[in-house]
């Protein structure tokens, strides 16, 4: 089994490829990734070397067709699995191009190589594309129901956007031309490789540095939480068992407004560097502009994928949120290796006028 993933070098792909290359020793890996700012080959740098003749790095983008036809001449692939994309909220505001770029035309490149491949390998049973999306697409909950997949789309961001319009075109390839296609929308990931961009390796850098701890409007949004691992083994789950065509939602059943994320993780880190009193870190608490069209609740009904698949999420949020905590605390030298001049310029640039 030859499985290409795209994106493979970020926060969700990199879990996958080692998580992957670790429970099925049968598969082998191809990682397409253009090594965007959120992409890092530093993020192999723990792979066992014997997974090495399984795993295979391509630095490519997957808006260039003259490079996925090489790619797709060349290699003969069993499954795609799509997670390439400019996956953060805060950046598609400042900067929604390169959304639409990688995003949405990117996601038509990718599907049209695919298709080309598919039609003329002549083997139309065994391959798959497995499109990694979003609840995002969903759009804003009340304090009140779910996401099923069933939830008309209404997206708020430019982000949103760009990944429910990609989510469009991967089911009109599927109902127009047949290729065998499956979506996943999931909730908010967290665990170690997270790009410290995102709230909660965010947050976490800043307490350990003692630097304010920007809460966006009045911090009660909800976000559903699933451990990065746990979202993994649903993507296994679709991919071995899914039926094309159709969309699973996946969740962690962990609704958390972000003030409470903010309060734990002080708590957490407080305990671990020993602060207390007038030192705890919760002081650093400081509420900032909201940021514009931001979603009130996301939370997934993940009850298809665990009534048809049989998955269900491994982790608990309390014990997950400590390890990865201490993961970022045990790996700063990643964390300073992906802080780059490029990155400082975005911390300032996302937070001077807030
Ligand atoms: P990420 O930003 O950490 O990684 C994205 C990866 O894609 C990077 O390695 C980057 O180099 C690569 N990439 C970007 N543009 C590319 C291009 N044009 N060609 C090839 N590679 C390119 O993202 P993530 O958080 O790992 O998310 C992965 C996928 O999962 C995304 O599609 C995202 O929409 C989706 N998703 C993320 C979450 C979450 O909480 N992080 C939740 C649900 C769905
Ligand atoms: O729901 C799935 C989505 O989750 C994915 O599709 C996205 O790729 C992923 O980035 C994530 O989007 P969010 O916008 O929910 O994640 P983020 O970590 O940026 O923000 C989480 C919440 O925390 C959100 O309500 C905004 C808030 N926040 C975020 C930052 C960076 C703050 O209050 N302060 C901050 O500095």
């Amino acid at each position: 089994m030859k499985i290409l993933i795209t994106g493979g070098a970020g926060f969700i792909g990199s879990n996958f490829i080692r998580h992957t290359l670790s429970i099925r020793p049968d598969w082998k890996i191809l990682n397409l990734d253009a090594l965007t700012y959120a992409g890092n080959p530093g993020n192999f740098n723990d792979l066992s070397p014997e997974f090495e003749e399984r795993y295979r790095f391509l630095h490519g983008d997957i808006r260039d067709t003259a490079f996925l036809e090489k790619l797709f001449n060349e290699e003969e692939v069993d499954r795609v699995v799509h997670f390439a994309a400019e996956s953060h909220v805060d950046r598609s505001i400042l900067g929604p191009d390169a959304f639409v770029e990688t995003n949405v035309v990117g996601t038509f490149r990718l599907l049209e190589a695919a298709k080309r491949y598919w039609e003329r390998t002549g083997r139309p049973h065994a391959f798959r594309f497995l499109h990694v999306s979003t609840d995002e697409v969903y759009g804003s909950l009340g304090p009140e129901g779910y996401f099923t997949e069933d939830t008309p789309y209404d997206p708020s961001s430019p982000y949103s956007a760009s990944k429910a319009s990609s989510d469009h075109f991967v089911k009109a390839y599927h109902r127009t031309y047949g290729l065998p296609a499956l979506i996943t929308n999931c909730s908010n990931n967290y665990g170690p490789y997270q790009f410290p961009e995102k709230l909660i390796p965010l947050m976490i850098l800043n307490i350990i540095e003692q630097k304010p701890l920007p809460v966006y409007g009045d911090g009660k949004n909800v976000r559903d939480w699933l451990y990065v691992t746990d979202h993994c083994e649903a993507i296994i789950r679709v991919l071995e068992k899914g039926v094309p065509g159709e969309t699973y939602n996946i969740g962690g059943n962990s609704e958390r407004e972000n003030i409470q994320i903010v309060h734990l993780l002080c708590d957490i880190l407080d305990d671990r560097l020993n602060r207390k009193g007038d030192n705890s870190s919760r002081s650093l608490i400081k509420f900032v502009a909201d940021r514009p069209g931001h979603d009130r609740r996301y939370a997934i009904d993940a009850s298809k994928i665990k009534d048809q698949l049989g998955w269900k999420p491994g982790h608990t949020f309390e014990d997950a949120i400590v390890s990865t905590v201490d993961w970022y605390i045990g790996n700063m030298d990643w964390v300073n290796s992906v802080r780059s001049g490029d990155y400082r310029k975005w911390i300032e640039r996302n937070y001077q006028d807030r």
